[in-house]
């Protein structure tokens, strides 16, 4: 469908046209005076500047060419005022059309992209073998919401998890590993047989390793110079270490698929840094070939800075002078690798902002270098960081790093508490209900905010049923099923779409208000991908939601007796319940039965 901020703007083009203006004078916005008008067109004052003209004579004569009055198909009222705005109202029956025609369009009438496009969404970027924590929560909720918005509005999002599995940890189990059990295998370099399937540790110790040598290389400096001496042997291709390796991965990996899918986020890819391994020595070579990386102390490295920098960009490490890879060099071959799979046509990137710098750099050598096309955009979503009420990165109460069940569990517990008091469904249902509710509270807390500003992980703000929370959302929604399903029970018939039911012309101020808010729907979706912004949606449906609750304050919904006027504001809460759906789902939560 059409936006209907555009098709109001068509009908001002003609009318500046017709009164001897160009067209593109004719832009029209939200009102910003809502007491006066809801849409309005300030061109007229652009106009006045480029024809030498006073504004309120071209708006006044703008305005007249509108013609039809109050039977013009778009507009009830179109006003010109001094210096020279055009005050605009919707006709309320083009409206209600416009309603109909969202509940029967697919998609609620969100077009498909002018053309469609292959997008990398990098995002997740847990490391292996570490315990996913609150820091890796934000790259899972942000990232996933794009990947959402972007397969909804019909491109072909492609997410990857991009997993830290090559780095210095790798080492320090291994070395943990050896000092604990030198009996293994894989410590004896005579052995020359075939290593065992099972992995010689469970999750939970794989969980307690890897933090003991963490601890143990910060006081133990040999121990610290093993594990990269070890890092460096399985980066190429040691075979006990790589059997290793692959142990580390399955047991970890399996663990961290469960941990996403309790977050409701899933990946296409589970790929790795290890993946970009085979693709960095042809990588690193084309790079001297074409004169970009040259050395320097030793190390490879490449100039990415330019002469309208405004800070400075340090040249970008593509190798140590020990031979071992760095952070960018894995993540230029995996770009590498990218285009060979999948030629994308933009890629996202979305990770902790205090990482800019190495992808300004990264993204630098891949256009430089010409691993990927001069126009592809390539997009650096940094997040913040999730502080406590304090202002400091969030802790545990005992001060360490949170992880993320712990984090889900409290939330849950909370929600759970709450939906007790009232204690209107049994403890089981509360349970379930507690799960969808708290990771809503936890979603929405987080993707409500800007995604680059750091917030304030305030889980009893998060939880409350009331203001700019997951909560409320969902209990708008839960109020509308429960008006849907008692209206059955009456013995009313609706379908899911409600598409059978006649949607009036607003009578009253809310209704109105209601169907405006909807009608910005396709508008709000497209913005929000454009500009990588989930917050967007997150405000809309905050505005909807208060929109819808003025609508039900005002209106006797169920007691209506006139039918055909009931029949329109089914229709008219089904469609603003649908719209709700479809974007919370863009957000990755999904609202319960009954709260
Ligand atoms: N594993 C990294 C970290 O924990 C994040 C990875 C982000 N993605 C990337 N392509 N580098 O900091």
């Amino acid at each position: 469908m059409k936006k209907i901020l555009e098709m109001m703007e068509q009908e001002l083009k003609s009318a500046f046209e017709a009164c001897g203006y160009e067209g593109r004078f004719a832009k029209v916005v939200l009102s910003n005076r809502p007491d006066l008008c809801e849409y309005q067109c300030n061109g007229a004052m652009a106009a006045a500047k480029a024809y030498k003209k006073k504004p309120i004579d071209i708006a006044t004569a703008v305005v007249e060419k509108l013609a039809g009055g109050e039977e013009h198909p778009v507009f009830s009222e179109a006003a010109a005022v001094m210096p020279g705005f055009i005050n605009l109202k919707l006709s309320p029956v083009f409206l209600a059309d416009y309603m109909a025609g969202m509940a029967e369009a697919d998609k609620l009438g969100l077009e498909a992209p002018e053309k469609k496009e292959t997008i990398i969404v990098d995002y997740g970027g847990a490391n292996v073998a570490k315990p996913l924590h609150v820091g890796h929560l934000r790259a899972a909720i942000i990232g996933e919401s794009i990947k959402r918005m972007g397969r909804f509005l019909g491109h072909n999002m492609i997410g990857d998890v991009h997993l830290g599995d090559w780095g210095l940890q790798m080492g320090l189990i291994i070395e943990e590993l050896r000092d604990r059990k030198p009996e293994l295998v894989y410590f004896d370099e005579s052995f020359s047989g075939e290593y065992p399937k099972e992995a010689p540790f469970t999750i939970s110790e794989l969980e307690e390793i890897y933090p003991a040598a963490s601890a143990k290389s910060k006081v133990d400096e040999a121990f610290k110079e093993r594990a990269h001496e070890a890092t460096l042997r399985l980066q190429k291709g040691y075979a006990p270490f790589r059997a290793i390796w692959k142990h580390i991965m399955e047991v970890s990996v399996a663990d961290l698929k469960k941990n996403y899918s309790n977050l409701n986020v899933d990946f296409d890819l589970w790929k790795g840094e290890s993946d970009a391994e085979p693709y960095i020595e042809d990588m690193i070579q084309m790079l001297i070939d074409k004169g970009l990386a040259y050395e320097s102390q030793g190390a490879l490295v490449v100039d990415v800075a330019e002469e309208t920098d405004t800070k400075e960009i340090p040249p970008c490490l593509v190798r140590k002078s020990d031979g071992a890879s760095l952070y960018a060099t894995s993540d230029l071959a995996t770009i590498v690798e990218r285009e060979e799979d999948f030629q994308p046509d933009r890629y996202i990137y979305v990770v902790d902002k205090r990482q800019g710098m190495h992808f300004e750099q990264v993204f630098r050598v891949a256009k430089k270098a010409g691993i990927v096309k001069q126009d592809t955009p390539m997009i650096f979503l940094g997040f913040g960081t999730m502080n406590g009420k304090d202002g400091k990165p969030f802790k545990t109460r005992e001060g360490g790093v949170m992880r993320l069940e712990k984090l889900i569990a409290e939330i849950d517990e909370a929600v759970f508490n709450r939906i007790m008091e009232n204690r209107t469904v049994s403890e089981e249902e509360a349970r379930e209900t507690a799960k969808k509710v708290g990771l809503a509270a936890l979603k929405y807390g987080d993707l409500s905010n800007q995604a680059s500003k750091d917030y304030v992980f305030d889980v009893d703000r998060f939880i409350s049923f009331e203001g700019n929370t997951g909560p409320y959302i969902l209990y708008t929604i839960v109020r509308i099923k429960s008006i849907l399903a008692k209206y059955k029970e009456n013995g009313g018939r609706i379908s899911a779409e409600g598409t059978e039911k006649h949607i009036l012309p607003a009578k009253g101020e809310s209704e109105k208000a209601l169907m405006l808010l909807l009608a910005k729907y396709n508008e709000v979706l497209e913005n929000s991908f454009a500009e990588t912004a989930p917050h967007k949606i997150c405000q809309y449906i905050y505005e909807l939601a208060n929109g819808f609750n003025s609508f039900y304050h005002d209106t006797k919904i169920l007691s209506e007796e006139n039918e055909e006027q009931k029949d329109s504001y089914i229709g008219l809460i089904t469609l603003t319940k649908r719209v709700l759906e479809a974007c919370i789902d863009l957000l990755g939560i999904e609202a319960p039965e009954r709260m």
